[in-house]
């Protein structure tokens, strides 16, 4: 197929990474999680010991750091100045924090401007580039080729977030509960924050992945793309 930009969006829990590290792998493309470089410069700020809330700060010393995502689908990773935060940026003080951190907009372009260079690199090299985040469709690539929102219904995120959390097939309903409480008050904050709210492009095509297997939204998302490189 020729190399193309697909571009995903979509709340917590919809399921954008393992779609989209899925799509890379199928299409033997470049994968870029751009919710992690968010992650990562939260992990950054918290590790300097810098309050996330003081927003002069975070902006100044994250000027001073550098955040490299590897591309690799099969693999993806993380790195703050050499040293791989892969797992620490799942951790919860992170994502409790990271709303705070990716609503300043001043941060927003310093990443927006590395997620850009990646997909321009992507497609100079002659691969295409799967990214996922929230303002891709919208801000980012405004003209990727294919635009998806991915959505769900908030119980079957929260079942999916809180599996994952578990590390496990089956989740308690009180995580459940818990963690769509967590999902929502996220949910919340990506969407109203003034800087590159999540919304859904007016060009991006909705696939509700509730009541379908990873697998099939993997092939819906490679049809779409068949489609538009037709
Ligand atoms: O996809 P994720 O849950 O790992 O993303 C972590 C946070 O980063 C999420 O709460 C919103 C923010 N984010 C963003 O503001 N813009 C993006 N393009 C990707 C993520």
């Amino acid at each position: 197929m020729r190399p193309i930009i697909i571009a995903v969006d979509g709340p917590a829990g919809s399921g954008k990474s393992s779609v989209c590290k899925g799509c890379a792998e199928k299409l033997g493309w470049r994968y870029l999680d751009t919710g992690a470089m968010y992650r990562a410069m939260t992990w950054a700020v918290l590790e300097a010991g810098i309050d996330p809330l003081n927003i002069d700060s975070v902006i100044a010393f994250a000027k001073t750091i550098n955040i490299m995502s590897g591309l690799d689908p099969q693999s993806p990773s993380i790195h703050v100045d050499g040293k791989d935060v892969s797992g620490s940026i799942r951790e919860a003080r992170v994502t409790d924090s990271v709303s705070a951190v990716s609503a300043i907009p001043q941060i927003r372009e310093l990443l927006v401007q590395q997620q850009r260079d990646e997909a321009r690199k992507a497609l100079q090299s002659g691969t295409g580039i799967v990214v996922e985040g929230r303002d891709i469709t919208t801000v980012v690539l405004p003209n990727a080729q294919l635009k998806v929102f991915l959505t769900a219904s908030a119980e079957v995120r929260a079942l999916r977030r809180a599996k994952e959390e578990a590390g496990a097939a089956f989740a308690s309903q009180q995580a459940v509960t818990e963690t769509q409480i967590a999902l929502q008050r996220r949910d919340h904050l990506d969407s109203t924050r003034a800087a590159s709210p999540l919304k859904q492009a007016p060009d991006a095509s909705e696939i509700d992945t509730s009541d379908l297997t990873l697998a099939e939204v993997i092939q819906e998302v490679v049809n779409r793309a068949q489609a538009v490189t037709q």
